[in-house]
């Protein structure tokens, strides 16, 4: 798995970046998706919910796990059956998340206050699986007391293959904004391939993450959602082709289509509730949203939150 080349990752998303997301996303220009976040210790107790997370197509491919957790041996067992399971394209390490349960446990954001226990979980996860590990990290704890280079050169040599870096401190959570500078320095200090992430939300926003960074690749999330064509757009871009947006048409048959998809793997109850969302996303910034998303909000069945998409097609 090569991490460079302007590649375009898609994020993990919780409870979003689901087998039919990510399919969305690879069929619109993502170069490499990633599984939302898997908890190791749910993998290590056998729990049916964290492994059905497991799930992805072939043409998902190439594809990320990535694992959570604070107890490297735990850590360890779980990568190993992902890697007999799935046989992913690489495993990363959640270091990021500012989520209280998951910090509480001393996982995501939290390890970026242990180095010591943040070097033996990548480690325990490099000795563990002969794939890629590559490590997701924020750019600290505390805003400004900024750890990144530390963490990063760390990762390197307990043997990462490639780190990627959301640039904001666990203690902002999402505000403000990302600091990309922090993106061009901890590339310059690293070997292995850094993945720039935080805050694009067009192909303008990509382009600059590019030329201001040096970063080897993106990582996309909020800007993804109801909006797959990011990728394309960015790869128009940057190809200098004329930058193809979707029109209102397009849209909701992207939207229908997802719906569609989404039924057939996971049901009508689930996708009823994860729809609702994501339905309303793929609307957003149309003049009709408003009216849209409290038909699709107070939808009871699948269809009719694609019946409520449907009525802003133009008429034949
Ligand atoms: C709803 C939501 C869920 C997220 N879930 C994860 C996750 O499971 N693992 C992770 O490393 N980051 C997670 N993130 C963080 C994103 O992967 C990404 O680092 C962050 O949103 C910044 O990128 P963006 O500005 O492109 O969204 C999540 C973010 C959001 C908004």
């Amino acid at each position: 798995m090569d991490f460079t080349g302007k590649k375009l990752f898609l994020a993990p998303l919780a409870g979003i970046s689901d087998t039919v997301f990510r399919r969305m996303c690879k069929e619109h220009g993502a170069d490499v998706v990633v599984s939302e976040m898997v908890s190791a210790e749910g993998l290590h107790y056998g729990s049916a919910a964290t492994a059905a997370l497991l799930h992805f197509d072939k043409t998902e491919r190439p594809f990320g796990v990535q694992l959570f957790g604070a107890r490297p041996d735990h850590l360890g067992r779980a990568a190993e059956y992902v890697e007999k399971t799935v046989a992913p394209d690489f495993i990363d390490l959640n270091a990021g998340c500012p989520v209280p349960k998951v910090v509480r446990k001393n996982g995501g954001a939290s390890l970026l206050r242990d180095i010591l226990l943040f070097s033996d979980m990548v480690g325990a996860l490099v000795k563990s699986v002969s794939v890629p590990v590559t490590v997701k990290i924020r750019s600290g704890w505390e805003m400004h007391s900024w750890v990144d280079v530390e963490f990063a050169l760390a990762a390197q040599a307990c043997g990462a293959a490639a780190v990627i870096l959301h640039p904001r401190s666990k203690t902002m959570g999402f505000s403000g904004h990302s600091y990309w500078d922090r993106i061009a320095i901890v590339k310059k200090a690293l070997t292995v391939p850094l993945i720039g992430n935080g805050d694009i939300l067009s192909e303008q926003d990509a382009a600059r993450m590019f030329d201001t960074t040096g970063c080897d690749s993106i990582m996309i999330g909020r800007g993804a959602l109801g909006n797959p064509w990011i990728f394309s757009r960015i790869k128009d871009l940057i190809a200098g082709r004329p930058v193809h947006a979707p029109d209102a048409s397009e849209r909701v048959q992207t939207a229908c289509e997802h719906l569609r998809r989404h039924k057939e793997i996971y049901g009508e109850k689930k996708t009823v509730a994860e729809m609702k969302k994501q339905a309303s996303w793929y609307m957003k910034g149309l003049p009709q949203a408003a009216l849209m998303r409290t038909a699709i909000f107070g939808a009871r069945t699948s269809a009719e939150i694609e019946a409520a998409l449907l009525r802003l097609l133009p008429e034949k």
